[in-house]
């Protein structure tokens, strides 16, 4: 199998010169002369779904901001999601290190369409080389006059994993931490620009892959976009394999390529004679068992699995791994990363940290993996974001998929183990991935403290200024 290069280049490119020199600005050059309902009509004809998590239609997605702007005196604002956040997934910096210009034409094509006044590119300041990248991309695109008047800002968030989740995105760019709000991105956008008597326009959230695609669905048409992939879910995705493979990396492949096929050709398939023993798509999707990986990595087929494409971030575990040191893991680091709003979200899912970690050390009675049970069960009530629904579904697909091997911990017959790294992936050099291993010293407050103060990041920040904040 062959790797495909729609959006993730070869090789970098290096000035917004060589990029039209390489058929760069066609789609940028097509839309000035189309109409923004004619923009959208290609994007939805597409068929192109959001590559930042939920596989949500990228053309209704605009379409509902078009149409609450046109309720609002206060222009839409287009924010391209490039916060990279997801444990196991690096594809977004990989295609703004080869190609931020991509991205750039993307978000100004999706301005046109909804009538944004402003584009943020939303990246950490830890990700210094993309930054670099995106500044000098927007500093040639404005002095090319490709802006049009639309104002490009480059803002710098912080590493936590919140933050790459879009109301807490346009909370952070507002100047406050990153919690989820309750109404939605595309009916209220940045609050920051509006003025007294405005009412606050939409705000218009892509993943910074999902606006990879749109210069050449708009410069050459959706069929062209069809020609690869499924009916449900047409075009190319920009893989990223890590975990127990040969070797690790990120590459772009047809969709409906099977996952086993994506894990042989960018991770070398497993190590030398072990065998995969399971998958998780990030930390965002049900377990994917070795059974699985025939399944072709669409959105229709993985979620009829039990699991979805998610970021398409793939883990990778061989023979070699306890799933209860990956259950332990999980629940850490979505515990440790949630804001607390929801209290079963925050005090459930530290309670199946902990029952989980004492599991693997096989410290655990039968009635606390029943009180286990019951953590799952609840831990996603009155969730305002999907993180809690995330923790519900990976630990409820490990225990369906692995229970046995869980259950092995309580008669002490299995060796202990301790939780396995889950965690955000800094970068992949040499083939291996480098995880964020300050993760083991964050405390649930978000703080890198010794101890943790027993209170929940909400209580702790809300209205306090964040270190970042400019
Ligand atoms: C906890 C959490 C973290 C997220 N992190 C990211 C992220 O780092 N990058 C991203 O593009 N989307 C992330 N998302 C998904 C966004 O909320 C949103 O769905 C996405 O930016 C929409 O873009 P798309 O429709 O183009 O996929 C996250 C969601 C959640 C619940
Ligand atoms: S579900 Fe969890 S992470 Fe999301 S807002 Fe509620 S407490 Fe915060």
């Amino acid at each position: 199998m062959a790797l495909a290069h729609r959006v993730l280049y070869p090789t970098a490119i290096l000035s917004l010169d060589e990029y039209v020199a390489r058929g760069g600005g066609q789609g940028l050059s097509a839309a000035r002369s189309a109409k923004p309902d004619a923009i959208i009509e290609a994007v939805t004809a597409s068929g192109l779904r959001g590559r930042g998590g939920a596989g949500f239609p990228v053309g209704r997605k605009w379409q509902t901001v078009a149409e609450n702007r046109a309720l609002s005196s206060t222009p839409s604002t287009v924010v391209v999601n490039a916060a990279e956040g997801e444990p196991g997934t690096l594809k977004d910096r990989t295609i703004l290190r080869r190609n931020p210009y991509l991205v750039v034409e993307g978000a100004l094509i999706a301005a046109r369409a909804v009538g944004a006044d402003l584009v943020v590119f939303a990246t950490k300041r830890s990700f210094e080389g993309e930054v670099e990248r995106v500044r000098a991309a927007v500093e040639e695109a404005e002095a090319d006059d490709w802006s049009d008047g639309v104002e490009l800002v480059v803002y710098e968030g912080p590493d936590e994993y919140l933050y790459g989740e879009e109301s807490a995105l346009l909370e952070t760019i507002d100047g406050r931490w990153p919690f989820p709000r309750v109404v939605t991105t595309f009916r209220r956008g940045l609050l920051g620009k509006v003025t007294d008597d405005d009412p606050v326009g939409p705000a218009l959230v892509n993943n910074t892959e999902s606006l990879a695609n749109v210069p050449r669905i708009v410069g050459r048409g959706p069929a062209w976009f069809r020609t690869v992939g499924t009916e449900k879910s047409p075009g190319t995705v920009v893989c990223t394999i890590t975990g127990y493979t040969d070797h690790h990396g990120v590459g772009e492949v047809p969709m409906g390529t099977p996952l086993g096929e994506v894990i042989d050709e960018i991770g070398g398939g497993p190590r030398e004679g072990r065998r995969i023993k399971a998958v998780m798509s990030g930390v965002a999707n049900g377990i994917i068992p070795a059974s699985g990986l025939d399944t072709p990595v669409t959105y229709e087929d993985l979620a009829a699995i039990g699991s979805g494409v998610g970021s398409a971030g793939f883990i990778v575990f061989d023979d070699t791994v306890d799933m209860a040191a990956v259950a332990a893991g999980v629940a850490r680091f979505l515990a440790v990363e949630s804001c607390g709003q929801c209290l079963p979200c925050k005090l459930d899912g530290m309670a199946l940290a902990d029952l989980l970690m004492r599991l693997g050390h096989s410290n655990l009675q039968r009635t606390d993996y029943d009180v286990m049970n019951r953590r799952v069960a609840d831990v996603a009530d009155r969730a305002r974001c999907y993180l809690a629904i995330q923790q519900q579904v990976v630990l409820a697909s490990i225990l369906k998929h692995f229970g046995d091997e869980l259950e092995g911990h309580l008669s002490g017959d299995v060796d202990p183990v301790a939780p396995e790294l889950i965690s955000e992936l800094i970068d992949i050099r040499g083939g291996r991935a480098v995880l964020d291993s300050r993760h083991w010293d964050k405390q649930p407050d978000w703080s890198y403290n010794k101890t943790y103060s027993g209170t929940v990041p909400v209580e702790l920040y809300t209205g306090k200024r964040p270190p970042w904040s400019p």
